[in-house]
């Protein structure tokens, strides 16, 4: 007979080393966000180990298209659901559909645990944790997130996106809870909220920049390539964190200044031509 039938008996100082081991796993991941990221199977960048330990109650992070920034913050909700009972995390966004992505990935993460579960309920819109934990996707609209309060973690993607108003009625949902909150984004103009939080925020604010040039997965020949393309006026908001003028405006700011050299005559006959 090829397999014998054994009796699987279940040996009590086995089981005992097993809980054991569980037991320390998951002090480790309670102290560590890092360590629960690397159980379900993501390594995080230098900077991304610094933003999931980070114990500042404000971060804001301005950083490239693809360098990893939604998958960090991703990682921060999975972990304050796990290790924070009875916490309630938000992931806000310019759009639901943005929210909903962001969402995805805290239930890819979950699903990427080798013992995922401790989820009680799921929806597009929400996880519910066995704990009490709940992180909620949200559009990015005032009126729409008013009824939440006592946020432990608030993580508004693409924030550069957002209406500033969005951001004065979030951030008072954090005063009793002392939560969390991470602003990510590319830059989108010199405007609204996130640029003004960038660039005059205050020190409580810890701030993480990422060019698409630090990302190791992001080639330098492709970044070239994206650069002919695309030209420098995008290349440098989304690949290179900067601020630019207005995209809604017709001309940029130093194009104008350019122009006038005095050396340009108007050509009054586009008016006579209107009549
Ligand atoms: N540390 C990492 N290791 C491997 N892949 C990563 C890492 N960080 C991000 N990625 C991958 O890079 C891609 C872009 O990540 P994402 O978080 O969506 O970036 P962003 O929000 O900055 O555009 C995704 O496919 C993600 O899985
Ligand atoms: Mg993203």
């Amino acid at each position: 007979m090829l397999f014998e039938k054994q009796s699987y008996s279940l040996n009590p100082i086995l089981i005992q080393a097993t809980l054991n081991a569980i037991e320390r796993q998951r002090q480790k991941e309670a102290a560590d966000p890092v360590a629960l990221a690397r159980r379900a199977g993501f390594e995080p960048d230098a900077w991304q180990s610094e933003v999931l330990r980070s114990e500042a109650k404000r971060q804001i992070l301005l950083a490239s298209r693809q360098s990893g920034k939604s998958s960090t913050t991703a990682l921060l909700l999975l972990w304050t659901a796990l290790y924070k009972p009875k916490s309630l995390s938000l992931a806000v966004s310019p759009s639901l559909r943005q929210s909903v992505e962001l969402l995805r990935k805290v239930k890819d993460f979950l699903n990427a645990l080798p013992d995922a579960s401790g989820v009680d309920g799921e929806s597009t819109l929400r996880l519910e944790f066995e704990n009490g934990s709940r992180v909620v996707a949200l559009p990015g609209s005032e009126r729409t997130v008013r009824g939440y309060s006592a946020v432990d973690l608030l993580v508004c993607d693409e924030a550069a996106r957002c209406e500033s108003a969005l951001w004065y009625s979030l951030s008072p949902m954090l005063a009793v809870s002392q939560g969390k909150a991470i602003l990510l984004s590319t830059p989108f103009g010199r405007r609204g909220f996130y640029h003004s939080t960038w660039m005059e925020g205050g020190p409580e604010w810890e701030r993480t920049k990422v060019t698409a040039a630090e990302c190791p997965r992001i080639a330098p020949a492709w970044l070239e390539q994206e650069r002919q393309q695309i030209g420098e006026f995008w290349f440098t908001q989304e690949y290179e964190c900067s601020f630019n003028d207005d995209v809604s405006a017709v001309f940029r700011y130093e194009d104008i200044l350019a122009a006038a050299d005095g050396n340009i005559t108007p050509d009054w006959s586009i008016g006579n031509a209107l009549g």
